[in-house]
C-alpha cells in the first residue's frame, strides 16, 4: 500500500493510483480543516464515516440515474473511483440560508429560501475559493454553457432527491456542495458527479431541534463532531448501535 502512486493530497482526502488505468483510490483523512484550513484537528474515525455516507450517497444517486466517479469501496478508508479531470467549480446548492450566503446578504440563519439557489465558487485554495458569477466561468473557459447546464440541471436533482432522503430520517438538508469532473469517454467526454458528498460537505440539521449533525460542529466549537456524523449514518442505517464499542467505531457486519 505504501508503494503506490500518491497524485494528489487535499485537506481530507488524498488520492492514489489506481489499479487499473483510468482508477483512483480514494483514501479518507481523520483530519478536518476550517476557514481555508485556518483551523485543523484530527478527528479519530471522521474518514471511516465519511467513506461510508459517500459510498452510500454515490450509490444512492447513480440509482437514479446521476453518473458518479464511484466504482466500489475498497475497504474502511478508501474507495475506487474512475479518474476525471476535475472542473475548478464548487458547485453550492442552498435550500435554507446558513453559513457565507445568510452573512454575505443579512439574512437569519434557518430562514427558508424562497427556491433552491445554486452558487459557484472557483476552486482555488490560495484564494479562498472566491464566489464567482456564471458570466466568470464563461468568461475564463472554466466550463462551456453545455456543461454548465448539465452541471446546473444535475444539481438540482441530486437536491431533490437529497432533500427527500434526508427528510425521511428526519434531517433536513440545508445545503451542499458538490464538484464534478469531466470522464473520458470515446473520444469525448461525459460530466459526473465526482470528489464526496459527506457531512464535511453537507449542512444537516435535525427537523425537530435543528441539531447540526454537519461539519458546522467543528467549525463553531460545538463539539461531539464524530458523534453527529455517526448519528447520520445511523439514521441512513449504514451504521448499528454496538454498545460494545464508541458508535463511530461500530460498523454493520458485513463491513470488510
Ligand atoms: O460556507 P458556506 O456557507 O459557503 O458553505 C455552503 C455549503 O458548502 C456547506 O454545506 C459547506 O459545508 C459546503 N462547503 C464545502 N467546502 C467548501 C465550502 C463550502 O463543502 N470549500
Amino acid at each position: 500500500m505504501s508503494r503506490r502512486k500518491q497524485i494528489y493530497e487535499g485537506k481530507a482526502k488524498i488520492l492514489y493510483e489506481g489499479p487499473e488505468p483510468g482508477t483512483l483510490i480514494q483514501y479518507f483523512k481523520d483530519d478536518a480543516t476550517a476557514f481555508n484550513a485556518q483551523k485543523k484537528a484530527t478527528l479519530d474515525g471522521k474518514g471511516v464515516l465519511n467513506n461510508r455516507i459517500s459510498e452510500y450517497m454515490m450509490i444512492r444517486l447513480g440509482e437514479i440515474g446521476i453518473p458518479t466517479h464511484f466504482i466500489k469501496r475498497v475497504n474502511m478508508r478508501e474507495q475506487l473511483i474512475k479518474k476525471v479531470e476535475i472542473i475548478p467549480l464548487e458547485v453550492i446548492c442552498r435550500n435554507v440560508a446558513a453559513g457565507t450566503m445568510a452573512k454575505r446578504l443579512g439574512i437569519e440563519e434557518g430562514e427558508k429560501l424562497p427556491r433552491t439557489i445554486v452558487e459557484f465558487c472557483l476552486k482555488r485554495d490560495d484564494l479562498g475559493d472566491p464566489l464567482i458569477a456564471e458570466e466568470h466561468i464563461h468568461a475564463f473557459g472554466w466550463a462551456s454553457q453545455a456543461e454548465l447546464d448539465e452541471i446546473i440541471g444535475m444539481s438540482l436533482r441530486i437536491n431533490d432527491y437529497m432533500q427527500g432522503l434526508f427528510a425521511g430520517i428526519g434531517i433536513r438538508l440545508v445545503d451542499f456542495k458538490i464538484e464534478f469532473g469531466r470522464l473520458m469517454v470515446d473520444g469525448g467526454h461525459q460530466i459526473v458527479l465526482a470528489d464526496e458528498i459527506s457531512p464535511d460537505s453537507c449542512r444537516l440539521w435535525d427537523r425537530e431541534t435543528n441539531k447540526k449533525l454537519d461539519k458546522d460542529r467543528f467549525r463553531r466549537d460545538l463539539g461531539d463532531v464524530t458523534e453527529a456524523y455517526t448519528e447520520v449514518a445511523m439514521r441512513l442505517g449504514i451504521l448499528k448501535p454496538n454498545p460494545a464499542t464508541p458508535p463511530h467505531l461500530s460498523v454493520v457486519p458485513n463491513d470488510k
